[in-house]
C-alpha cells in the first residue's frame, strides 16, 4: 500500500471522541478505556456513570444505539461491558449494535476483555453476551453484574478496570526496558 493509500484510509477511519474523557492527573497520560453499550433502558450506562473510572484515568466511549448515529471507532486498548438481550436465543444475546461495532476489524484489534450484565430470570441466558463475546474475541470473561449492579460490583469494576490496565502498562515498560 503507498503512502497515499494509508493517509487516505486513516481519513476515512475519523476517531471518536469519548463520551467520557478521561480526567489525566497533569503530565500524566490516559491508563486506558472502557466501551459500552446500553439500550433506552439505560442500566448499563447508569452502572458505568456511577463508577466514575475518568476520575481513575479511563476513557469512557458508548456503542450508539440508533443507526442514524456516527458510528463509534475506537483505536486504544478498551475493555467492553454490554448487556444481554435475546430472551435466551443466543443468535441474538449480542446487541446488534456491539456486533457491528466488533465487526470493525480495526475496532475489535482494540478488545481486552468483556464484562457484561444481564437478568438473572433469563436462567440459562444470563449475561450469555459475555460467553458469546469471549469465545468469539478470545478474551477473558471478566466479571457479571445484574441489571444496573450493586455498588460492590461498581468498586469491583472499577478496581479491577484501573488494575487491568495498571498491569498492562507497568508488563509494556518492562518489555521496553529489556
Ligand atoms: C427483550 C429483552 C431481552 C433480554 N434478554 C436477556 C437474556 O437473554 N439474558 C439476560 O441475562 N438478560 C436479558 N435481558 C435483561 C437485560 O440484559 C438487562 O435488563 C440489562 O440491564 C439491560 O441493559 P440496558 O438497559 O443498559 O440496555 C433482556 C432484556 C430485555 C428487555
Amino acid at each position: 500500500m503507498s503512502d497515499m493509500d494509508t493517509q487516505d484510509t486513516q481519513r476515512e477511519r475519523e476517531l471518536s471522541a469519548p463520551e467520557i474523557p478521561a480526567e489525566a492527573e497533569e503530565g500524566g497520560a490516559v491508563l486506558g478505556a472502557v466501551v459500552y453499550f446500553s439500550s433506552a433502558s439505560e442500566n448499563t450506562s447508569r452502572f458505568i456513570k456511577n463508577c466514575h473510572l475518568e476520575k481513575q484515568g479511563i476513557n469512557v466511549y458508548r456503542i450508539p444505539l440508533r443507526p442514524k448515529e456516527p458510528a463509534l471507532n475506537v483505536d486504544e486498548p478498551y475493555i467492553l461491558v454490554v448487556p444481554t438481550y435475546g430472551g435466551g436465543n443466543p443468535k441474538k444475546a449480542v446487541p446488534v449494535q456491539v456486533k457491528k461495532f466488533l465487526n470493525d476489524p480495526a475496532n475489535r484489534a482494540g478488545i481486552q476483555g468483556v464484562i457484561a450484565s444481564g437478568n438473572t430470570n433469563f436462567g440459562e441466558a444470563f449475561c450469555a453476551a459475555g460467553d458469546m463475546i469471549s469465545a468469539k474475541c478470545k478474551v477473558p470473561f471478566m466479571y457479571y453484574f445484574e441489571l444496573m449492579g450493586t455498588q460492590q460490583d461498581r468498586e469491583k469494576v472499577t478496581r479491577g478496570v484501573v488494575d487491568f490496565f495498571t498491569r498492562r502498562k507497568t508488563a509494556q515498560a518492562n518489555t521496553a526496558q529489556s
